[in-house]
């Protein structure tokens, strides 16, 4: 699969439901959250259908994400049935860990490869303050469970200034601390910027570059600057978005995913499937196609793939975060050139559990 501009498509994340079993601040409201209804949400054998056509096309990765994933019944046989398909040769899932542990054993037989787990603070109090639930021994467990079974493990850590990150001690004893799992364990620690989307909005981002010149101060001077062509356990990955550092006297590396301050989209290689259906090309734009309603009005394999042929031209050449005011509104001179219609050029107005963080 390519796209308009030349960029090989090979990785489609697909957020299996919106709902999720933690409030995190700069991600879901405390109340008044509006959910898809069911009748709206693909189905597993539909999100199955959709996978099967784009492994034809050339899709070799997939990422289960959510809201959290682990609250959708049945995942493990969907989980199953990609992991059978002969194209696929990656299947990941992003889950805050909560419910993972005592289902990482099932998972992993059931052919996941990959797992990043998201953890913003080492703390206790802090994570309950954070997340609305007191749960960090669940995730650390969850940590542990998955390395014992295998899978490959990232950690993803959100540092945000106003909820782990207001003075220099309490960054220390949170989102700096995070970097210690990949001291103790051979798991990539990767710190990523937060976004201006949804509740993020109401939130201050800590750049990479805050959040390494930290690490040197507390662990010296990184011993290695890696290119993105290898992971914590020395296999060969395709390129994605973070840049590396290794710290002495570390098992696992130290990642930055920066898309504000370092855009990557010219490297971007991925699309995104939402609950509802929506076959979305890109995190910051509302475009894409209904796959749901094409589904669901009878399309055969063939016309799927031309219309996801079709659309995947239309992806947009990068993103446009920093040209936007604080309600999502694009200041003047940010509009998407690359492609003229109207649908493409809209900025995403939903929330990242609605579109798969
Ligand atoms: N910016 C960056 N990351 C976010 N996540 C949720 N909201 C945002 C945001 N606004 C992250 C979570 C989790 C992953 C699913 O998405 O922290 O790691
Ligand atoms: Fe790709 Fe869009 Fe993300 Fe940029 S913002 S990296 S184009 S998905």
């Amino acid at each position: 699969m390519q796209d308009g501009i030349g960029r090989k498509i090979e990785y489609l994340r697909v957020s299996v439901t919106d709902r999720c079993n933690l409030r995190c601040r700069y991600c879901m409201p405390r109340e008044g959250i509006e959910q898809f209804a069911h009748a709206d949400c693909l189905t597993l054998e539909e999100i199955y259908r959709i996978v099967s056509v784009m492994a034809d096309m050339g899709l070799k990765k997939v990422r289960f994400t959510g809201g959290e994933p682990m609250v959708r019944k049945n995942l493990v046989k969907l989980v199953r049935d990609v992991a059978g398909l002969p194209q696929i040769e990656t299947v990941a899932m992003t889950t805050n860990g909560v419910l993972f542990a005592d289902q990482v054993k099932e998972f992993a037989e059931a052919g996941l490869n990959a797992v990043n787990i998201s953890l913003d603070t080492l703390e206790a109090d802090q994570f309950a303050q954070i997340t609305g639930r007191d749960e960090l021994e669940k995730v650390l467990q969850a940590v542990d469970c998955s390395l014992e079974q295998g899978l490959k493990v990232k950690i993803n850590c959100v540092p945000v200034r106003e909820l782990n990150g207001m003075t220099d001690e309490q960054a220390a004893g949170s989102y700096l601390k995070v970097a210690e799992l990949a001291r103790k364990y051979p798991v990539d620690v990767r710190f990523i910027e937060l976004m201006p989307i949804g509740c993020g909005r109401e939130f201050s981002r800590i750049t990479g570059e805050e959040t390494l010149a930290a690490l040197e101060a507390r662990y010296g001077r990184v011993t290695e600057l890696q290119r993105r062509d290898s992971d914590a356990q020395g296999a060969d990955v395709r390129s994605g978005p973070a840049r590396y550092v290794k710290f002495a006297g570390f098992r696992g590396r130290i990642g930055f995913i920066d898309p504000l301050s370092h855009q990557f989209c010219a490297e971007c290689n991925r699309l995104r499937l939402t609950v509802d259906g929506r076959l979305k090309l890109c995190l910051y734009y509302a475009g894409g196609v209904d796959l749901r309603e094409m589904l669901r009005g009878g399309a055969s394999d063939k016309e799927l793939r031309e219309e996801i042929e079709k659309v995947l031209l239309k992806k947009p050449r990068e993103h446009h975060f920093l040209q936007e005011d604080n309600t999502g509104i694009q200041r003047e001179g940010a509009e998407n050139r690359e492609c003229g219609e109207k649908l493409y050029d809209i900025p995403e107005t939903r929330r990242m559990v609605q579109i798969g963080g």
